[in-house]
């Protein structure tokens, strides 16, 4: 089979898949088959390009990146595993940096910081909002995608989603640093 021709068959078989809700989820992965085969630039794919030079990083698999910027509320291939990883690797980075600072810190003051980094409303979602995800992220229509905890899923997802891909959590907790000190706004892209 020529290229033409698988690809005509990619479109036919989109077509049928995506007509059908039970197939949602499986039509999702045929269209990123034929996004990549066609080369095609959708909305979403676009924007993941721009995510992706906004925090400096560049996914070897792109997928993750897709993954972290899908809500539970829109597929069964979603982000709520990776923004678990990356909870952990904002945790684990501010306690990292805080004791590299000052191995003194009581345990109190410690837990202070990443309370207050870790914070869903403050801290995280401004974090996320400053990426843009909210523009970004897919969700179902039902729902509020401004919301902080779909924005800061999202954005503690794409810490996990470079952990993964990376296959450890030192650049992800880099990326955390440079986005959270405010470089890499979406305003500036
Ligand atoms: C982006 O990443 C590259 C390679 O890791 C690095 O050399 C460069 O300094 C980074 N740029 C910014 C703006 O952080
Ligand atoms: C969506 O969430 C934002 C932030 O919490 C809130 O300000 C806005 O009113 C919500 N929109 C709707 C339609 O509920």
């Amino acid at each position: 089979m020529d290229f033409r021709s698988s690809v005509s068959l990619l479109v036919v078989l989109f077509a049928l898949l995506s007509s059908s809700p039970q197939y949602q989820i499986l039509a999702e992965d045929v269209s990123s088959v034929v996004e990549a085969s066609l080369k095609v630039s959708t909305p979403f794919s676009t924007a993941l390009g721009t995510l992706q030079n906004q925090i400096n990083y560049t996914f070897k698999s792109v997928g993750l990146l897709r993954r972290a910027m899908t809500h539970a509320s829109f597929s069964e291939e979603n982000n709520k595993a990776l923004s678990i990883l990356g909870a952990s690797v904002i945790e684990t980075s501010v306690s990292l940096q805080s004791l590299i600072k000052d191995v003194d810190i009581s345990a109190k003051d410690l837990n202070v910081k990443i309370a207050d980094v870790s914070n869903m409303e403050r801290s995280c979602n401004a974090d996320g909002t400053r990426l843009g995800l909210q523009k970004i992220v897919r969700v179902s229509r039902k729902t509020n995608v401004t919301s902080p905890a779909v924005v800061c899923g999202a954005f503690r997802a794409i810490l996990g989603a470079i952990a993964v891909d990376a296959g450890s959590s030192d650049e992800a907790g880099w990326v955390f640093w440079k986005v959270h000190s405010g470089i890499g706004r979406a305003a500036t892209m």
